[in-house]
């Protein structure tokens, strides 16, 4: 059987109210363009999501990673749901979609894009992760835990299939360069860098043994390709799991952790990242704080078997609880770092604009 493509390909293409979540009718758009596609044998399987203003398509098929037709179809969804949008006076229609006319790939035009191709085993259980109101550096921690940390994947340990350890491939985003870690032998100069999460970008990981892909991000900047604040670029993250590589619940293990991430309110600010239920993905306290939610599919034939909202788990309140004690205390800092970023990484800045007015005010101490 012919390799099979995992594509998730997402965009912000207008927000109901606000940046909160999704409009039903750009769903139903969606949904539609994507089942004439699989009718015409485009794709083998889709699902159509949301996770708060970020419009999700999940697509299998034959074509490979970044194949024109499939980009095609995702673009031509987006500016679709895009007129809907308007129609609607959503807000921020179009948000994301920076370039008008398409060029082969809609990497580098706004949307962020995930994918992989692999050999469909016996038995394939897959996770989407999706976040809103974050930034893909939010990735890194959770990657890192479920790959390298034998804390959190017994497998590590126990399964000899992962026990020569993961191949983690690197992105400086900010120069376009990639570089390869091996763990657990490099794990230290692995930290050094993906902890610096801004920066350098998890893109994807590697079973060490035999190079089968386990994991995949998307790494797209918006405010890099647009040169300025146009939204924040909501990340995508394709795990493969059990059978020589994290279990499924290995794979969701870190997200009992709420860890910092950027994002929240105009993306200026720094705050816990919430894995929620499907129906808890619509940030809406000072636009969040950031949510990510996770879809869990058995691949079957191509065939999307699923979703399973994986989140949606009791014992997943208690890293809400915590989000939201660590969001009261981050909001008490009100316009102060560390809960605003620090300069450097502002995304809505004012400072230039008021370095121009007050240049002349500044007197030597
Ligand atoms: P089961 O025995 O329920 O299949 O679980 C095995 C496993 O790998 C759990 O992570
Ligand atoms: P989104 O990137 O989810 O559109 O959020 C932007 C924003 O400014 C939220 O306050
Ligand atoms: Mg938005
Ligand atoms: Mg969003």
């Amino acid at each position: 059987m012919a390799r099979l493509t995992l594509s998730v390909i997402k965009a912000d293409i207008g927000g109901y109210v606000g940046h909160s979540t999704i409009h039903p009718e750009l769903l139903e758009e969606a949904k539609k363009r994507l089942t004439q596609a699989k009718k015409g044998k485009k794709l083998i399987d889709f699902h159509v999501t949301h996770c708060g203003d970020d419009l999700e398509l999940i697509m299998t098929h034959r074509k490979g990673v970044e194949n024109k037709d499939i980009h095609k179809l995702a673009w031509d969804t987006f500016l679709a749901c895009t007129k809907v949008a308007k129609s609607l006076k959503l807000y921020g229609a179009g948000q994301d979609l920076l370039s008008d006319t398409f060029s082969g790939n809609v990497k580098g035009m706004g949307p962020g894009v995930a994918e992989m191709e692999f050999e469909e085993r016996k038995s394939e259980p897959v996770i989407v992760f999706m976040g809103d109101k974050t930034s893909p550096g939010a990735w890194n921690l959770p990657l890192f835990k479920m790959f390298a940390d034998p804390f959190n994947t017994a497998g590590i340990v126990i399964d000899p299939a992962m026990h020569d350890g993961f191949i983690f491939e690197v992105v400086d985003v900010y120069e376009s360069k990639t570089i390869r870690f091996t763990c657990p032998e490099e794990m230290y100069h692995l930290l050094m860098f993906i902890g610096a999460m801004r920066k350098y970008m998890i893109k994807a990981i590697y079973r060490k043994r035999d190079g089968e892909i386990g994991a995949v991000a998307s790494t797209q900047k918006l405010s890099l390709i647009a040169g300025k604040y146009v939204g924040k670029d909501d990340p995508v993250l394709i795990v493969r799991c059990q059978s020589g590589f994290p279990a499924v619940g290995e794979a969701l293990e870190p997200f009992a952790f709420p860890h910092i991430v950027e994002g929240w309110m105009r993306g200026s600010h720094h705050g816990p990242l919430m894995p929620v239920p499907f129906h808890h993905a619509t940030p809406s306290r000072f636009d969040g704080p950031p949510r990510v939610i996770a879809a869990g599919f058995q691949i079957a034939d191509g065939k999307l078997i699923g979703p399973v909202d994986l989140f949606n788990d009791p014992s997943f309140d208690e890293a809400r609880r915590k989000c939201n004690e660590i969001a009261n205390y981050m909001r008490q800092h009100g316009p102060f770092e560390p809960h605003r970023l620090g300069l450097q990484d502002l995304e809505y800045t004012t400072m230039d604009q008021l370095m121009k007015k007050f240049k002349n005010r500044f007197k030597a101490e």
